[in-house]
């Protein structure tokens, strides 16, 4: 099994804010009624910001030391990958990955898994450092060295590993979302 670099900084990452709230709140169209998935959500930070913006929140993540650090009372950790969600078609109304594609084993996988357990007309946002900056260049840089998996993908790349839904690009401050709405009808 791979080192788990997350776990070993959990109880740090856990005491840093999401300052992206607004943005999120504004390409996920919340507030929503149902339940938001956050994938890859490691310690809640995000989940925790919306939290009160949806009915309830899931959290999946592989690293079980990032989950424990995350409000039990308030999420719900679930702990797995992103490639094999364990959660039926169409459950949730809202799924969010944020800073995270760049971690998992097989992003294409990932990506049908997100958007299989997204309920028709429901909303995908994945927030993802914006490697087409030269900030982000170096983080991934620094990630190299730090022997950590990463592999970062362009806003359109990341977009072109959806074949169907309503798709977007927005970009800002070395951050960009790409935005997911599933159609309603059958795809
Ligand atoms: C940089 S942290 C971001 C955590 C959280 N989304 C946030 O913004 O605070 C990346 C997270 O992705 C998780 N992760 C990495 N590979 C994963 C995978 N294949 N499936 C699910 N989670 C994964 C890590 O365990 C870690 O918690």
């Amino acid at each position: 099994m791979p080192f788990d670099h997350f776990a070993a900084i959990a109880p740090l990452y856990a005491r840093v804010t999401y300052s992206k709230t607004n943005i999120m709140r504004e390409v996920a169209e919340l507030p929503v009624k149902g339940i938001l998935l956050d994938v890859g959500g490691g310690t809640g930070r995000v989940s925790s910001a919306i939290r009160d913006l949806v009915d309830e929140v899931v959290v999946a993540d592989v690293s079980f030391g990032m989950l424990k650090e995350a409000p039990r009372a308030a999420l719900k950790p679930v702990c797995g990958g992103s490639e094999s969600l364990p959660f039926a078609d169409n459950s949730f109304e809202r799924v969010i990955m944020v800073d995270a594609l760049h971690h998992v084993v097989n992003h294409a996988d990932s990506a049908r898994e997100m958007f299989r357990v997204l309920k028709p007309g429901g909303i995908l946002v994945i927030e993802e450092p914006d490697i087409r900056t030269f900030g982000v260049k170096l983080i991934a840089l620094a990630e190299k060295l730090l022997l950590m998996r990463s592999h970062f993908l362009a806003p359109d790349q990341i977009m072109k590993l959806f074949t169907s839904g309503e798709k977007k690009i927005r970009a800002e401050d070395g951050t960009a979302w790409v935005v997911i709405r599933k159609n309603k009808q059958n795809q």
